[in-house]
């Protein structure tokens, strides 16, 4: 007995429905496989407290907000992000003015964002930053 074909609008309701599972799939969270957050920068402002927290001449590494601030001289301010541009680790601590990576030992100059010690090659990159009444904000629109 001949297999009988399969009707064409069964084969067409199968693939509209895979198709939403696959839509849903490809709907992910921001943090990737790895656990870092895919966005290296802040995607919104964010406030870091008291600018006077940062020494002139040296550098503050906020970790939980995955950034570090410099202050050149007073009153100026520069801030990269503190997220390794190897692997997406977050730095873990600042000697001087040079951020650590702990993930492959990365280091990098945390007044202009240079990777300073492999594998990293590529700079941090950096975040707008402003001083109002006292306080940083760093990230769009800062
Ligand atoms: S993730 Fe920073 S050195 Fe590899």
């Amino acid at each position: 007995m001949p297999a009988r074909p399969t009707p064409r609008r069964t084969v067409l309701k199968g693939v509209a429905l895979a198709g939403a599972a696959g839509a849903g799939l490809a709907a992910c969270s921001t943090e990737s496989k790895l656990g870092h957050a895919e966005e290296p920068t802040p995607t919104a402002p964010v406030d870091l407290g008291a600018a006077d927290a940062v020494p002139v001449g040296g550098v503050k590494l906020y970790r939980e907000q995955r950034l570090v601030v410099s202050c050149p001289a007073e009153g100026q301010y520069k801030a990269f992000s503190a997220q390794c541009t190897h692997a997406g680790c977050v730095l873990d601590k600042v000697e001087g003015t040079e951020g650590n990576c702990p993930c492959h030992g990365s280091r990098f100059d945390c007044t202009t964002g240079k990777a300073t010690k492999g594998p990293a090659t590529v700079p941090l990159p950096e975040v707008p930053i402003s001083a109002k009444d006292g306080r940083l904000v760093a990230g769009p629109g800062a």
